[in-house]
């Protein structure tokens, strides 16, 4: 007899995880939206305002031979006009900003 509502909780569990992953990825793009995009752009290839604090395009050569490891360090502790985050995001949410940097376009 319970067997139907055990499997709608399996389901229901399963649909609140896809949530979840979702949103952290949505979470991910607001982060960078709300912090990152004034000097970086909303396409990584650097604002106006970047530009004169000297960023690079993410899509360069130069970053693109960075590790993910080096680009989490300057995210974290920052270098020269780039602001470093390590109190202001997570090592997680770090992590994800740098892959979402990795998948812009
Ligand atoms: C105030 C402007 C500013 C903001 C805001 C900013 N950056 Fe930067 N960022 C820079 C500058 C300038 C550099 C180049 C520093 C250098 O090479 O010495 C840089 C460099 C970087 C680099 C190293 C690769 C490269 O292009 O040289 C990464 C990775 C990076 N930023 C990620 C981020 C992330 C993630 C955020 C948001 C959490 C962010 N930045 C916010 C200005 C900014």
């Amino acid at each position: 007899m319970k067997q139907p509502l055990v499997r709608l909780a399996v389901i229901a569990a399963l649909m609140a995880l896809g949530a979840i992953g979702a949103c952290a990825q949505d979470d991910t793009a607001a982060l960078y939206k709300s912090k990152c995009q004034i000097c970086h752009g909303p396409d990584g290839k650097g604002s106006a305002v970047g530009a004169k604090l000297g960023v690079k395009d993410f899509h360069s050569p130069e970053v693109a031979k960075m590790s993910d490891q080096e680009l989490f360090e300057i995210t974290k502790k920052g270098r020269d006009k780039m602001p470093g985050y390590d109190k202001k995001l997570t090592d997680d949410q770090i992590k994800a900003l740098v892959k979402y940097i990795r998948s812009l376009k």
